[in-house]
């Protein structure tokens, strides 16, 4: 086990996840924790965080001074770099003219240490900091510099302690990655053999440990996180779970029992609340899309309490928030273009104790490796983004049955012509539009009046800007034959060509 103390920066989570990368088991603690139970962990490194404070201040984040007397190798990044230099005896102070300070990418040079083997002599680093180390302390030597830093990085060999003033997780640190391991396998010791089935039997034997024989209540939306959150606890306590699948009737085709049939290999209690005509009475006549969010979001937590009220008094809820959820919502408030509606943000209506979110630490693609290790089948595993307000989103203006069903038809069609072309996972998401425009076509020998469809695909990394997908011109055109012919009530394509911005993902 590596452990990771927390300082407070905002890369903490970062760390772990390098560290993960290198098949390595780490968790992240608080700095407050007390020095008897880290120990009781029998680390084999310590990595201290970066943090917002200046350790010259008084009321600035410590560490027991005798984690330096453990024989335990720490790895200082940042704050945690300064913080160990203070503690064993040297100084750091505030840079003195603001051009010492340094932010961003920095030309480093380095000399050999362990942390630096088989890397080059000159690379770039990510610097973020306004203090640095004046003084080393005893033992200690500088093994990096830069143009305005004589301490980028410092080294005591012999104990094993290693700072660095750059932060060696974010990608802008060139050989970042290979620092990172370069300390938890040539200083630590450690061999690279953890990987995620290993994190999947530690996490389910948490589970287990805290929610004892408890009851926990999950609100599944069908999403990649609520189910791999669903399936990881159902693995650990089976039937103390009760699942909620909410089918508001507005899934794409076939998606509902998809979801209830990745379940069946669990004895948890799953509960499929079939609200579809609920959902469309509240949603008839309503054309409004932020109405619509509105309405979605709404019924949403009224069905569920009506069946969670079913339940009486859960001791957990669970939910699967993942980790750039934990980092967005501490970003501060981004003006709101839309609504958005998840399956989170339940708590104030269920009578509960305590959240548990299994699923805090990991990244997207984490997510779906767990998925796969539970067992969790490929489509599920690799479903792409869906809204939570659903299709009505997709049928533009009034919502009906009919419409609803057309685009579904429409959209399933999509989706399979993709999947045959190899595209399903190069594209980040793609989808089908029903407008609410009729134009004039001729099928047959007869006159048509129908409605358009649109496609929509995007490439995007983290769906705030997006472009919109090459898809080949061959795929567009079967999937446009297929629909015409196929679903009724459809008699013209088009492809959506905007970028977002200025245009959005979805079309409401
Ligand atoms: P936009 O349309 O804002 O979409 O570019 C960005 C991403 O968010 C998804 N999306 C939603 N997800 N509730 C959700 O849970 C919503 O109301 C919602 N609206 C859009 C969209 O599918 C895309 O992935």
């Amino acid at each position: 086990t590596i452990l990771v103390l927390d300082f407070g920066g905002q890369y903490n989570q970062l760390i772990a996840r390098r560290v993960r990368e290198c098949n390595v088991y780490c968790e992240v603690k608080p700095y407050t924790t007390p020095l008897e139970e880290l120990k009781a962990m029998q680390p084999k490194g310590f990595i201290f965080t970066g943090g917002p404070n200046s350790v010259y201040d008084a009321a600035s984040p410590k560490v027991d001074p005798a984690i330096f007397t453990l024989g335990v190798p720490v790895l200082g990044i940042c704050y945690g770099c300064q913080l160990m230099a203070q503690t064993l005896g040297g100084e750091v102070t505030a840079a003195q003219d603001s051009t010492a300070r340094e932010y961003g990418r920095t030309e480093t040079h380095f000399s050999p240490c362990r942390l630096f083997e088989g890397l080059p002599e000159q690379s770039v680093t990510w610097m973020s900091h306004g203090d640095f180390i004046a003084r080393l302390p005893e033992g200690f030597r500088a093994c990096a510099v830069t143009e305005h830093c004589p301490t980028g990085a410092i080294a005591d060999e012999v104990r094993g302690f290693y700072g660095v003033q750059f932060h060696p997780e974010v990608n802008h640190t060139e050989h970042g990655q290979d620092m990172i391991r370069n300390f938890l396998y040539r200083v630590c010791g450690c061999t690279g053999t953890w990987n995620m089935g290993d994190y999947m039997r530690s996490s389910i034997a948490a589970i287990r440990e805290k929610v004892g024989s408890g009851k926990v209540l999950l609100a599944l939306s069908g999403g990649v996180d609520s189910s791999v959150a669903a399936a990881l606890i159902a693995e650990a306590v089976g039937d103390q779970l009760t699942c909620v699948f909410v089918d508001h009737g507005l899934m794409r085709k076939n998606e509902g029992d998809e979801v209830e049939a990745a379940f069946r290999k669990w004895d948890l209690h799953f509960v499929r609340v079939d609200a579809e005509a609920r959902f469309l009475g509240k949603l008839a006549g309503v054309t409004e899309p932020e109405r619509k969010r509105k309405i979605i979001g709404e019924e949403f937590i009224r069905v569920f309490e009506d069946e969670a009220k079913k339940i009486g008094r859960v001791d957990y809820l669970a939910q699967g928030t993942i980790y750039p959820d934990v980092i967005e919502s501490g970003a501060g408030d981004a003006a709101v273009i839309k609504s958005h509606h998840n399956v989170g943000g339940l708590p104030d209506f269920v009578d509960f104790k305590e959240i548990i979110e299994p699923l805090r630490l990991l990244f997207k693609d984490e997510v779906r490796q767990l998925g796969r290790e539970l067992g969790l089948p490929e489509y599920l595993v690799m479903r792409q983004p869906f809204p939570g307000p659903g299709l009505a989103i997709r049928v533009l203006g009034e919502i009906t049955r009919e419409k609803l069903d057309t685009l579904r038809d429409a959209d399933a069609i999509f989706r399979e012509e993709l999947a045959n072309a190899g595209l399903a996972y190069s594209v980040s998401q793609y989808f089908a539009v029903l407008t609410n425009m009729r134009s004039v076509g001729v099928m047959g020998d007869s006159r048509t009046y129908d409605y358009t469809l649109a496609l929509r695909g995007v490439t995007t990394t983290d769906f705030m800007t997006a472009d919109w997908a090459r898809i080949p011109y061959d795929v567009l055109d079967r999937t446009s034959a297929r629909i015409v012919n196929e679903v009724p009530h459809i008699n013209r394509i088009v492809y959506d060509i905007t970028s977002k911005p200025p245009a959005t993902i979805e079309w409401e």
